[in-house]
């Protein structure tokens, strides 16, 4: 039962009670946003109380909303950090949308736990890999704890093939040598590739 805000335990005998973790991953242009919104509307259709969140660090299309690159959106909240993410859950949430969980550190894995421990639906929604190929901040913890994960894929301009990576394209002032994967960014600065055609630093676009 909720007693006060954040603070109710899991009542596992109530039906309604089983919370969960879902994962949606996959290269950028994928659709991993257009599957976090198809879902979200979903739960909106059965009465249930969603809330969406995203980083402060994703200002790309909107401030307050998340927006798929096909233009579709729903308002969000944006939050600093994993801890005020915490803070700003109300009692009544059912489901929790977190879009670009990639830009959040390593706490975002407690927080994720705490509110499915809850009772409620988290689907989580980032990169797996950065551009480099390698594991991106937190989503190898989140896709252990997951209970389903989805991977989506692009389609590689090269070879029509399965994208799997983001390339970073060759554009000027990029700063290689911080060792920081984090640039915010759409079309203009990546693409995706498949596993053949991927680089690991940046490359001249194939449109
Ligand atoms: P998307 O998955 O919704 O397309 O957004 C991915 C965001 O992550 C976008 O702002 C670009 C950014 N990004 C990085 O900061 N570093 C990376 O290595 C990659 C691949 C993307
Ligand atoms: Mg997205």
């Amino acid at each position: 039962m909720v007693s006060s805000r954040n603070t109710m335990e899991a009542d596992v005998n109530h039906p309604c009670m089983s919370g969960q973790v879902e994962v949606i991953c996959g290269s950028m242009f994928s659709g991993k946003t257009e599957e976090l919104l198809r879902r979200i509307r979903r739960a909106t259709i059965a009465k249930q109380k969603v809330q969406l969140f995203k980083p402060q660090l994703d200002n790309r299309y909107s401030e307050d909303h998340v927006q798929s690159h096909d233009s579709n959106r729903l308002p969000s909240t944006v939050v600093g950090s994993a801890a005020e993410l915490f803070e700003r859950v109300d009692d009544m949430t059912r489901v929790i949308g977190i879009d670009e969980i990639q830009f959040f550190d390593e706490r975002i894995v407690d927080v994720v736990q705490r509110l499915a421990n809850q009772g409620r639906r988290v689907i989580c929604v980032g990169l797996d890999l950065d551009y480099r190929g390698q594991p991106f901040g937190a989503m190898p913890a989140l896709l252990c704890i997951a209970e389903e994960v989805t991977k989506l894929a692009a389609v590689c301009p090269r070879c029509g093939g399965k994208a799997t990576r983001s390339q970073l394209l060759a554009v000027e002032g990029q700063d290689e040598a911080s060792g920081n994967p984090i640039r915010v960014g759409a079309k203009e600065l990546y693409e995706p590739r498949c596993r053949a055609y991927h680089e690991a630093g940046p490359a001249v676009s194939q449109f």
